[in-house]
């Protein structure tokens, strides 16, 4: 397993739409392996694999920390089939260290995903998962939380998203 560097705001992979996946194979096993790695010693709670370099279809979620005894758990070429209700809630990302927003988004989502074993799901996700889920397939759509907010607060960050941008 290895660390993985985080692309942070303003690099251009961050915007891309991510390629499906169409074979699961060792490579994308050993991404797996090394996302769950950086998510923990990043503290994160989740994390789309465009965040770690590679335009593809994938997120993996710290389900440990939200439901007691679990592991972390990949989805693969996840997208979201439904959605009802709304909610507000403050979302961080690792790409965009030191901001945090409230978020308004469905508060149900049902969502369809394959496993690494190539099992095929249909979830209804609620809560933090519902939350997490709909800010990773974000992600593999090139959209970022901060999209999401109103432009007058997107304003009041400007400054510093652009440090971040700029790698300062
Ligand atoms: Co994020």
């Amino acid at each position: 397993m290895a660390l993985r560097e985080i692309a942070l705001y303003g690099q251009s992979i961050l915007r891309m739409k991510a390629d499906p996946i169409v074979e699961i194979t060792d490579s994308i096993r050993t991404l797996v392996e090394d996302m769950i790695e950086t998510m923990q010693e990043e503290e994160g709670i989740g994390l789309a694999a465009p965040q770690v370099g590679e335009s593809i279809s994938l997120c993996i979620i710290n389900l440990g920390l939200i439901e007691e005894d679990a592991v972390p758990k990949a989805y693969i070429n996840p997208v979201i089939v439904e959605k009802e209700g709304m909610c507000t809630v403050e979302e961080g990302c690792l790409s965009i260290p030191d901001i945090r927003e409230d978020v308004d988004r469905p508060e149900v989502i049902k969502a369809r995903y394959m496993d690494l074993d190539g099992g095929e799901h249909l979830d209804e996700c609620d809560g933090m998962l519902g939350r997490i889920l709909q800010h990773e397939i974000d992600h593999l759509n090139g959209v970022l939380f901060v999209d999401r907010i109103s432009s007058i607060k997107r304003e009041l960050l400007a400054k510093e998203l652009k440090q971040i941008a700029a790698g300062d």
